[in-house]
C-alpha cells in the first residue's frame, strides 16, 4: 500500500521530506502521495505539511496499525505473524476462521470489534481505538485437559505487565484482571480438538486501556487503565510487553507440563486468598475459604467442615469479592 510506504519514509526522516522526493522514491504521482498523507492524518498521525518543505511526522502516541505493531514486536525481539484489522467482528472468531491456513502461532489485533465476545456468551464492549482487543493463536502439544491452564498463564503475563506499569491490579481466578473491584481485562480461551488431541487454542484478551467512559450499564463493573491513573497508554507497547511475558511463561510451561513453577507468583496476585467466597456450580452454591491455585490451575477451597475441594474453571463461578458477576 502506498500509504504504508509513505509512512515508512516520513517516519525514518527526522526532518521534512519533500513531496517530490516521496514521489521519486515510490515512483508514484503527487496526487497519490497527497491522498496517502490525508489517509494517514485520518488514522491519527500528526503530519505537518509545509508548501516549501514537504511533510514531517509529529509522532502519534497511541496509533495502532500493522506497521506500528510489527515495529514494536521487533523491538521486543518477538517473531510472530501479525494480522491487524481496523475493524472486525471478533479477533477470536477471526483467529478461528484463519486457523486452518495457519500452522504457526499468530497474533490477531483489532482497532475495534463489532461483535466482541466474552465468557458465558456475553458481549464484550470493544469500542474503536480505546482498548486492546487481541487473540493469540497457539498450537501447543499438550493434553486436552491442560488447555484451561493457558488462561492462567495469560492472566499472569498481563498481571506482570500491569504491575510493571505501576497499576495495583489483581487476578480474579480464572480469567479476569481486576482493579479497585472493577474489571479491567477479560480473557476468553477457546479450543479446537479431536480424538488426536488439540488442533489449536485461541486466547482472546480484552483490556480497557484508554477508555474514557463506560455508559450507565457498565460503569460500576468495568474500568480502564486511563480511568484508574488519569494517564494515556500506548497500546502497542502494552501488546508487545504482554506477548513477551507470555512467551517466557508459556515456553517454561511447555517444558514442565504444569503450573508448579508459577504457583507462588500467581497466588501472590490472586485476589481473595484466605477469604470466604461463594462458589456456584451446576447443582448448588456454597461458601468456602479460598486457598489458592494448585499445579493444575484449579482453585483450591476449604469448606466449613474442613474438606478441601479443587474447582475446575468453566464449571463454576465465584462471587462475593467484587461488584460484578
Ligand atoms: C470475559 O471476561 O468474558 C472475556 C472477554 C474476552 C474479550 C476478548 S477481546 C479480544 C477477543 N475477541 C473476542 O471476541 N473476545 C476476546
Amino acid at each position: 500500500m502506498i500509504k504504508d510506504e509513505v509512512l515508512k519514509i516520513i517516519k525514518s526522516s527526522p526532518d521534512y521530506v519533500s513531496g517530490q522526493k516521496i514521489c521519486e522514491l515510490l515512483n508514484v504521482s503527487r496526487t497519490a502521495v497527497w491522498k496517502a498523507i490525508n489517509t494517514l492524518k485520518e488514522e491519527g498521525y500528526k503530519i505537518e505539511s509545509s508548501t516549501n518543505k514537504g511533510y514531517k511526522l509529529n509522532y502519534g502516541f497511541d496509533i495502532l496499525n500493522s506497521i506500528e505493531i510489527i515495529e514494536k514486536l521487533k523491538e521486543y525481539e518477538i517473531d510472530l505473524e501479525l494480522i491487524y484489522k481496523d475493524s472486525i467482528d471478533s479477533t477470536n472468531s477471526l483467529a478461528k476462521r484463519s486457523a486452518a491456513d495457519l500452522k504457526k502461532d499468530a497474533l490477531f489485533v483489532a482497532g475495534e470489534q463489532t461483535s466482541g465476545r466474552g465468557r458465558r456468551s456475553r458481549a464484550w464492549n470493544s469500542p474503536k481505538d480505546t482498548g486492546i482487543w487481541m487473540s493469540l493463536l497457539l498450537h501447543p502439544t499438550i493434553e486436552t485437559h491442560k488447555a484451561s491452564m493457558l488462561t492462567l498463564l495469560v492472566a499472569l503475563a498481563i498481571e506482570r505487565v500491569m504491575q510493571g506499569l505501576g497499576l495495583n491490579t489483581g487476578i480474579k481466578w480464572p480469567n479476569d484482571i481486576v482493579i479497585n473491584k472493577k474489571k479491567l481485562c477479560g480473557i476468553l480461551t477457546e479450543m479446537s480438538a479431536d480424538m488426536d488431541g488439540i488442533k489449536y487454542i485461541v486466547c482472546g484478551i480484552g483490556i480497557n486501556v484508554n477508555n474514557k467512559d463506560f455508559g450507565a450499564e457498565l460503569k460500576n463493573l468495568a474500568t480502564s487503565m486511563y480511568l484508574e491513573t488519569h494517564k494515556e497508554y500506548s497500546r502497542k507497547d502494552i501488546i508487545a510487553k504482554i506477548i513477551k511475558e507470555f512467551y517466557e511463561i508459556y515456553s517454561e510451561f511447555l517444558l514442565q507440563g504444569d503450573l508448579s513453577f508459577v504457583i507462588e507468583e500467581y497466588n501472590k496476585f490472586l485476589l481473595g486468598n484466605g477469604e470466604y467466597i461463594k462458589v456456584i456450580d451446576l447443582k448448588n452454591s456454597y461458601e468456602a475459604r479460598q486457598l489458592g491455585i494448585n499445579e493444575k490451575g484449579e482453585l483450591v477451597v476449604e469448606k466449613e467442615d474442613k474438606t478441601k475441594l479443587e474447582l475446575i474453571s468453566g464449571e463454576i463461578s465465584i462471587r462475593g469479592l467484587y461488584t460484578y458477576e
